[in-house]
């Protein structure tokens, strides 16, 4: 027999979520190193806990040196590290927090897989589109010239692929807009989907 969520959770997701006075989804945030994955979503964790939501954010080099310090960059791995925080974002879901994903999560595969896992009307896919030329120009960890040396193999963008999003809910040209109006658009698109309304609250 499957074990549900409710089975395991006497206390209800829509409880939690009333307490905490918001919807939960998870913020996937897909896109090359360097595109502004982590930039923005500390940016708009800040602006979501400023107005009064609790958020979690959950970045790629910060889980790779825990949970998943086990894992490397081969397809296999990739999609093992994206299964395991898919399923660690349901877990905060269902505790009514909103959680912030910066994966480069490559494939349409590995996006779909995560979707599966957290279940479409949980899921909002954010693509983060910055062209290879300007996350290789900007460079902040230096890893594209390594990659480029080849002293890094695998690399994203570089000699591993990164499909473009074929269905994303959002799109943020992250190399043609400033910091600020990134982080206000992606605002303005995810308030609404975590504000309850009062009929919810009460
Ligand atoms: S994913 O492909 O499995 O989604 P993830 O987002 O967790 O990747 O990790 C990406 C981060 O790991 C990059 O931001 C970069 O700092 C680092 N990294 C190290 N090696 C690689 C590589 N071969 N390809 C991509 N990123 C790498």
């Amino acid at each position: 027999m499957d074990l549900t969520f409710s089975d395991l959770f006497p206390v209800g997701r829509d409880e939690k979520e009333k307490r905490l006075r918001q919807h939960a989804k998870v913020i996937w945030m897909t896109g090359l190193s360097g595109s502004g994955k982590t930039t923005i979503a500390l940016g708009l964790e800040k602006e979501l806990f400023d107005r009064g939501f609790l958020v979690q954010l959950l970045d790629g080099d910060l889980v790779r040196s825990g949970i998943n310090a086990n894992l490397q960059f081969s397809v296999e791995d990739r999609t093992e590290n994206i299964r395991r925080i898919a399923e660690i974002s349901k877990l905060f879901i269902h505790c009514g927090i909103v959680t912030i994903n910066c994966f480069i999560s490559p494939t349409n595969k590995i996006r779909a897989m995560a979707r599966k896992i957290i279940g479409t009307a949980d899921f909002i896919e954010v693509y983060m589109n910055s062209s290879l030329a300007v996350c290789e120009t900007r460079d902040t960890k230096g890893l594209y010239a390594r990659a480029r040396r080849g002293e890094i193999k695998e690399f994203t963008g570089i000699d591993s692929p990164f499909e473009t999003p074929e269905h994303p809910d959002l799109v943020l040209k992250t190399d043609e807009i400033t910091i600020e109006e990134t982080i206000q658009k992606a605002l303005d698109y995810i308030l609404p989907k975590i504000q309850i309304s009062q009929s919810f609250h009460e």
